[in-house]
């Protein structure tokens, strides 16, 4: 090919070549920071799963490391799927699924001190068979932690008839499990009545925390919660990323309460997240494609690794997301709005602000019942009645009753003329205490990350156009009290090809 792909992200982590799916193993390792994910060199498709590795030291440029695992005969014949990298006494070692026989079972690698040469366990799988007389819809995908002298492990599942669930094993040594127990089953219909199957019949990459102070299974000194995220799915269209906040005790997960992780759903898939040297507790997730199978195929790589996140607590127990501040490396030009009331707006507002790879932060004051629309990627005019032919609208609105309540939306009716990608609508709610939103907006092609008052929407949009412009329109009287933007630069240099 003669052109790189315009609508490939260039300071998100991508696979050097074919398919990337789920980020695996992440974590610090004597300072260098690991991302290891789900990977198929040999096309854009998911098939024959091996582990890719890259590091970092910033968390914002990464080296492509040789591939980690690879599946050889024997229980991961069929594929290396999703796991996690533990501290066993100084020795890094991997827990992931290997498929074999159209099934998965949990099986240990252990590393070399710089982590780059992995032997596989010969006593691979560890774990025989899902526990006995259960009924399991899927079973694979792997949380593991350290809890007073044992190890402790979820294997994310779900029981037919029942809903999703984890099951919890506990281990001496990483290689003889004894099985404990369900930590908690979820009810499929939980949390949304309308969709019969929100919380999914099986959950994928559970990843269980406790965010704040402390750490799992210890008392909490303050009102940090435990936290257990996981992937919902099932044979149909359920795919979107949740979380229970609640407490983890003793063998058993007393769930609080329900929440979507992630407004994007399946565009922030698979999570996974480790506590850095520093203590901060840091999520990646997959950045699953809009577009078909063969759109994917055709265009020779598929998936987008997100920027890595800050995960808070909120004084309510949900969580809050933000880039890593490491992210303002990339920044480059420089430019910013100065404050003013936008009003009604008839004609979009001209920012001056134009690319295809930008940060946004905008701080907003809305009037109850206004809005603010920003269009990125426009390819003439603006967020509104300039109607561009093509153009992403981000959308922040108060609600009319003056309390702290809101709402984010990604309107992606207009952001391809290509009509088979796809441009589902994405919304949710969001805190804006006194009519207050913090907006960032991270752009990177056909990547799109928004945090608005730290609530996430992670989407993919695919402009045929080449269109960079940036607009504001608003609705109702909103204040402006700052807009600051940055194009950004690319991570790789040109010794890492675009095409793959
Ligand atoms: C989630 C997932 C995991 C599995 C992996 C296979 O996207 O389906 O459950 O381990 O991907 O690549």
């Amino acid at each position: 090919r003669a052109e790189a792909d315009p609508l490939r992200p260039r300071f998100h982590f991508v696979s050097p070549a074919g398919w990337l799916n789920d980020p695996n193993g992440v974590s610090q390792w004597n300072g260098t920071y690991h991302l290891f994910y789900q990977y198929n060199p040999e096309g854009a498709f998911h098939h024959r799963i091996q582990w890719g590795h890259a590091t970092s030291t910033d968390l914002v440029t990464w080296t492509d490391q040789p591939v980690a695992l690879e599946p050889s005969a024997g229980p991961d014949a069929e594929g290396c799927w999703s796991g996690v990298l533990v501290n066993d006494g100084g020795t890094p070692t991997l827990v992931y699924s290997g498929r074999f026989e159209d099934r998965e079972l949990p099986c240990v690698a252990v590393g070399s001190p710089d982590l780059l040469n992995w032997t596989k366990d010969p006593a691979n799988p560890v774990i025989a068979a899902p526990p006995a007389g259960v009924d399991v819809t899927a079973y694979r995908d792997h949380c593991v932690w350290r809890e007073g002298t044992k190890w402790r492990q979820l294997v994310g599942s779900g029981i037919r008839q029942r809903g999703g669930t984890a099951f919890l094993y506990e281990s001496a040594d990483l290689r003889r499990w004894d099985y404990i127990g369900p930590l908690f089953i979820g009810d499929a219909s939980q949390g949304d009545p309308a969709d019969t199957d929100w919380t999914g019949t099986m959950w994928e990459c559970v990843d269980l925390f406790r965010a704040g102070h402390g750490s799992l299974g210890s008392a909490p000194a303050d009102g940090s919660p435990d936290v257990l995220v996981f992937s919902a799915w099932n044979d149909g269209d359920t795919r979107h990323p949740l979380y229970w906040t609640g407490r983890y005790a003793g063998d058993s997960f007393e769930p609080a309460a329900l929440h979507r992780l992630d407004y994007g759903g399946r565009f922030f898939y698979a999570p996974q997240s480790f506590e850095d040297e520093s203590g901060r507790r840091v999520m990646f997730g997959w950045m699953q494609e809009g577009r078909s199978d063969a759109a994917m195929v055709e265009a020779g790589w598929s998936g987008v690794m997100s920027l890595p996140r800050t995960v808070t607590a909120a004084e309510d127990g949900t969580l809050r997301f933000a880039p890593v501040p490491e992210i303002k490396k990339l920044r480059r030009d420089h430019a910013s709005l100065p404050g003013q009331v936008l009003g009604t707006l008839l004609a979009p507002l001209e920012t001056g602000v134009s690319g295809k790879q930008l940060d946004l932060e905008l701080d907003l004051q809305l009037a109850p019942g206004a809005l603010v629309r920003v269009g990125v990627l426009g390819s003439t005019g603006g967020a509104t009645s300039g109607s561009p032919a093509e153009e992403t609208v981000i959308e922040v609105r108060r609600a009319v009753d003056g309390a702290g309540n809101g709402s984010l939306r990604l309107d992606r009716t207009r952001s391809s003329l290509d009509p088979a990608v796809d441009a589902e609508d994405k919304s949710g709610p969001v805190p804006m205490p006194g009519g207050r939103v913090h907006l960032r907006v991270i752009l990177d092609r056909s990547a799109v990350e928004i945090f608005a008052n730290g609530i996430a929407l992670t989407a993919r949009v695919y402009p045929t156009l080449g269109g960079d412009h940036v607009s504001l329109a608003a609705e109702g009287t909103a204040q402006v009290l700052s807009l600051n933007a940055w194009t950004m630069a690319d991570i790789f240099d040109g010794t890492r090809s675009l095409f793959p």
